[in-house]
C-alpha cells in the first residue's frame, strides 16, 4: 500500500508514499485516500486532515501506466472509479484539509489544492497541469475553478500550455497559502492543522460549508462533465502517443494528428 494513514493529536494524515514512482497515484491509492477522507469526516476525534507527500515529491499525478492499462477504471467500491470517489470525498470533507506540498505537484497533485483549505508549498516545488499535452483535459473542476481564481489568461497558460509554475506563483494567484523552506513545510502544515484542536469543531464545519456551498453544485457538475470527456480522451490516439512517449523518454509527436 502506497498511502500511509495515521491520526495523531486530532489530525488525520494521508501520506502519499510511492517515491520510486514519484508518488504516481494508482486506482488503489485513490481508493485508500477516499476511504481515509470518509473515515476522517466520521471520526469526532479528527479536527483536521493533512495531505502530504515525500521529500522532493508531492505527487507526479495519475499513474500513466494505469491510464494506459485501465482507462476510465471502474473497479472502485460500488463500481464508481476510485479517482471519482477521491474527488467526491475531498469535496465532501467538512473538516479543514491542509496540504503540505513537499515537492513536485503534477496534474491532480495541483488540482487537488483547489479543494484544500490551506496549501503550504516547498520552495523547491514545481506545479504543473500538463493534461492537454498528454492528449487529456482539465479535471477536478479545474476548468471551472482555475479561471475563477486567476482569470482566463493565466488559467490558459497553466491549462492549455501546461506551463509549470513555482510555489510563489501559486501563492500569488491564490492557489496556495504560503511558500516554506523544503525542510519546514510538513511541520508548518501540521501546526496549522493542529490549531483546529483549539477551535469549536461545529463552528469550523459550518463555516467551511458556508465558504464552499455557493460553488458545490457547479463543482460536482463540472467534475462529472470533465470526467466523461476525460475518459474518452484516455482512449484517443493522441493520448496513446503521449503515454508511449513518456515511457520511451522522448518528446511526443502530434504532427500526424
Ligand atoms: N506515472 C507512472 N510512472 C511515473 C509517473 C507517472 N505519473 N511519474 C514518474 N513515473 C516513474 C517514471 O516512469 C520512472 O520510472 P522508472 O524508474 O521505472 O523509469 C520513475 O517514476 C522516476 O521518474 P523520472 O521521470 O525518472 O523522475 P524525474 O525526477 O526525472 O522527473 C517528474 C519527475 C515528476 C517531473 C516526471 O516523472 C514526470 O513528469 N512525471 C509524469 C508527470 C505526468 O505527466 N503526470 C500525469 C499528469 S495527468
Amino acid at each position: 500500500m502506497s498511502i500511509k494513514t495515521a491520526t495523531l493529536s486530532g489530525v488525520a494524515t494521508i501520506e502519499i508514499a510511492r517515491p520510486e514512482k514519484k508518488n504516481a497515484l494508482t486506482a488503489a491509492m485513490y481508493q485508500a485516500m477516499a476511504d481515509a477522507l470518509v473515515a476522517a469526516k466520521a471520526d469526532t476525534a479528527v479536527r483536521a486532515v493533512l495531505i502530504t507527500g515525500q521529500p522532493g515529491i508531492f505527487t507526479s499525478g495519475n499513474d500513466i501506466e494505469d491510464f494506459m492499462q485501465r482507462p476510465g477504471d471502474s473497479g472502485g467500491n460500488g463500481g464508481v472509479p476510485s479517482v471519482l470517489q477521491f474527488m467526491h470525498a475531498l469535496v465532501d470533507c467538512d473538516k479543514p484539509v491542509v496540504a503540505a506540498v513537499t515537492g513536485a505537484a503534477i496534474g491532480i497533485g495541483t488540482t487537488m489544492l483547489l479543494h484544500c483549505d490551506f496549501a503550504f508549498v516547498s520552495d523547491e516545488a514545481r506545479l504543473a497541469m500538463p493534461f492537454v499535452g498528454l492528449g487529456l483535459l482539465p479535471e477536478f473542476a479545474s476548468s471551472l475553478l482555475l479561471p475563477q481564481l486567476m482569470g482566463h489568461t493565466r488559467a490558459a497558460e497553466k491549462l492549455l500550455l501546461g506551463d509549470p509554475f513555482t510555489g510563489a506563483d501559486a501563492v500569488e494567484c491564490g492557489l496556495a497559502t504560503a511558500v516554506l523552506p523544503a525542510g519546514e513545510v510538513v511541520n508548518h502544515a501540521r501546526r496549522i492543522a493542529e490549531r483546529f484542536n483549539a477551535l469549536p469543531p461545529g463552528a469550523v464545519r459550518e463555516a467551511k460549508r458556508l465558504l464552499r456551498a455557493p460553488q458545490t453544485d457547479a463543482v460536482l457538475k463540472t467534475i462529472h462533465t470533465e470526467n466523461e470527456l476525460f475518459a474518452k480522451r484516455l482512449r484517443s490516439p493522441e493520448a496513446m502517443e503521449a503515454f508511449q512517449a513518456f515511457f520511451q523518454k522522448r518528446k511526443p509527436d502530434f504532427s500526424k494528428f
